[in-house]
């Protein structure tokens, strides 16, 4: 199986995912660091050269690389990912992919990126928690109807351990 995980900036995937993946003794991948891998640049930077759409692209192409691995692994998507092009029809088609969609309260979310939207280039620009609450709140009324598309989903304001535990119950 490949278990892909969902969720808006801040909900956890690659802290849960790389715990995850420990548990189950299987591959972690971070498509974010895998794109960094792949132009040797970070994402920030690829934002500000290149511009979103050909981060998009980018985004993709490498998602359809990882897809097209035999192995059995977890991979963290961008908070985007699922949300451009055909990227929940390619993973609802494929029989060996598992998605789960980490479900995080608009304050949890608020609460977790405030201090460290400077790195994050969607969010960079909003100076006050109420701005970035405000931006959050419309930003996953948009991208819920992919979200919702996963597999399944788990409440991911709950601790690592906790999270992981839910998956691994879901799982067996
Ligand atoms: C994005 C989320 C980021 C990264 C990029 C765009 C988004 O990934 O891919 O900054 O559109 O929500 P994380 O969700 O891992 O922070």
């Amino acid at each position: 199986m490949k278990i892909l995980l969902l969720g808006y900036m801040g909900s956890g995937k690659s802290a849960v995912g790389q715990q995850l993946a420990e548990v189950l003794t299987i591959p972690f991948y971070d498509l974010d660091q895998e794109i960094e891998k792949e132009l040797k640049k970070t994402v920030s930077e690829i934002f500000q050269k290149k511009g979103e759409l050909f981060f998009r692209k980018t985004e993709n192409n490498v998602l359809v690389q990882l897809l097209a691995s035999k192995e059995n692994y977890v991979l963290a998507l961008g908070g985007g990912t699922p949300c451009y092009g055909n990227v929940m029809k390619l993973i609802q088609e494929r029989e060996d992919v598992k998605s789960i969609y980490l479900h995080t309260s608009l304050e949890e979310l608020t609460k977790r990126l405030y201090p460290e939207r400077k790195k994050r280039p969607l969010i960079a620009h909003l100076e006050t928690e109420e701005a970035l609450n405000d931006f959050i709140r419309k930003h996953i009324f948009e991208r819920n109807f992919y979200y919702n598309q996963a597999d399944s989903k788990v409440q991911a304001d709950a601790t690592v351990d906790k999270i992981v535990s839910e998956i691994v119950l879901q799982l067996f």
